[in-house]
């Protein structure tokens, strides 16, 4: 089967010919429709991130089991699925306290680019291991992931859109009403319009912010995000983002959510920060970044800084939640997918992401 496969940060990404071998036991086998190509497999490429190689990238898809391991119950072959780069073992004191975000063994897993007993499914024909990028490995044409990383959903539900629901809708409509349970009629801040902060913005409208300013360099972005809630936009390049924040929400706004993952912007979040606010860091940087915030404001303000990991989510409950309100008309998805490529051009799609052109592509991983 054919998988995209990356081996060195900077190297153009090049489709392989694969094996895949059966699911082992909590296992299934995944026929992939489609996959959203999020920053996250970006940091890996630019080499923000190390990962073990060669590494096939891609953990937001969706397609229909094929094949499930020895005692796997759920989900049955047939069964269309939405993947889950959280694969939670519903065990650890995460997970049974309702945090499967935080899941233990997911976590260790993902960290492994593999299965969760370390090794992986995916070969080259004279047996090199290829590893599973986040135990996902999306930008093939079939996956093998941990059960519990393929959550089932309605089937008429079109696969090649809600693929996006597995990292970049759950990550920012998550952060407002999971992590922050964002109060409504409160005011918010959106640094950063891909595909993640114009979740969280639909998730800040859909909760009844009363103000939602977005903030991006890129005029397109803006644009988007006024159709999908943002009352107000500020372009970076042209104005000071933190002077236009605290002018447009008279003094500062309750929540800054920063999807983007940069120093400076984590920064400027805080500097945005009405009394009682939070910054939300959804964006994830690169390794080792530190940014700085005044102390003894956050002190006298009480103000906070958290973080949010998959938008809080609990696949299982959420994701079918999500793609419902998809069907009924009121989650905007079509509006986030900017093109269509086929599995081959997964180099262009990260071209266009780096440069803006595009909010997100979806790999049609058939082609
Ligand atoms: N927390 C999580 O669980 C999680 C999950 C998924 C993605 N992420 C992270 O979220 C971030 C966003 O992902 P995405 O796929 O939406 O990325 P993206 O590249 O589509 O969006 C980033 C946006 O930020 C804008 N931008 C860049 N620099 C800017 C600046 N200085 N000021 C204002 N705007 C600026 C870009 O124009 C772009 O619109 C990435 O870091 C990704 O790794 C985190
Ligand atoms: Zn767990
Ligand atoms: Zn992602």
């Amino acid at each position: 089967m054919r998988a995209v496969v990356f081996t060195d940060p900077g190297e153009p990404l090049r489709v392989e010919e694969l094996t895949l071998a059966a699911p082992k036991a909590g296992e299934v086998r995944v026929k992939l429709v489609g996959a959203g190509v999020c920053h996250s497999d970006l940091h890996v490429f630019k080499g923000d991130w190390q990962h073990k190689t060669p590494l096939v990238l891609g953990h937001e898809g969706a397609g229909v089991v094929t094949q499930v391991g020895p005692g796997v119950t759920r989900p049955c072959v047939g069964d269309h699925v939405i993947l889950s780069w959280i694969p939670a073992c519903g065990e650890c004191r995460f997970c049974v306290s309702g945090k499967p975000q935080l899941c233990q063994t997911a976590m260790e897993a993902i960290g492994t680019d593999a299965m969760f007993d370390g090794t992986t499914r995916l070969a080259r024909a004279d047996g090199t291991p290829v590893y599973h990028y986040l135990s996902t490995a999306a930008f093939a044409e079939e996956t093998v992931v941990p059960a519990t990383g393929a959550i089932t959903i309605r089937n008429d539900a079109p696969l090649e859109k809600v693929s996006i629901v597995g990292c970049a809708v759950a990550t920012g409509f998550g952060a407002v009403v999971n992590t922050a349970k964002m109060e409504w009629g409160s005011t918010v801040a959106v640094i950063g319009c891909g595909a993640v902060g114009l979740s969280a913005i639909q998730g800040a409208r859909l909760c009844a912010a009363t103000k939602i300013i977005a903030v991006d360099i890129v005029a397109a972005k803006l644009e988007a995000a006024k159709a999908f809630g943002a009352t107000d936009v500020v372009n970076s390049v042209s104005d000071d983002p933190v002077a236009a924040v605290r002018e447009l929400s008279g003094g500062g706004v309750d929540y800054v959510f920063e999807c983007i993952g940069l120093a400076e912007t984590c920064e400027q979040a805080t500097a945005m920060l009405g009394f009682g606010g939070t910054t939300v860091v959804v964006g994830q940087p690169k390794a080792g970044t530190r940014p700085g915030y005044d102390a003894l404001l956050l002190s006298c303000y009480e103000q906070r800084v958290i973080g949010s990991n998959y938008g809080s989510m609990r696949p299982s409950v959420d994701f079918p939640r999500l793609v419902d309100l998809y069907m009924s008309g009121r989650l905007m998805i079509d509006e986030l997918i900017t093109g269509h490529r086929p599995l081959g051009e997964a180099q262009e799609a990260f071209e266009d992401l780096l440069a803006g052109r595009a909010i997100r592509t979806v790999l049609d991983c058939g082609r």
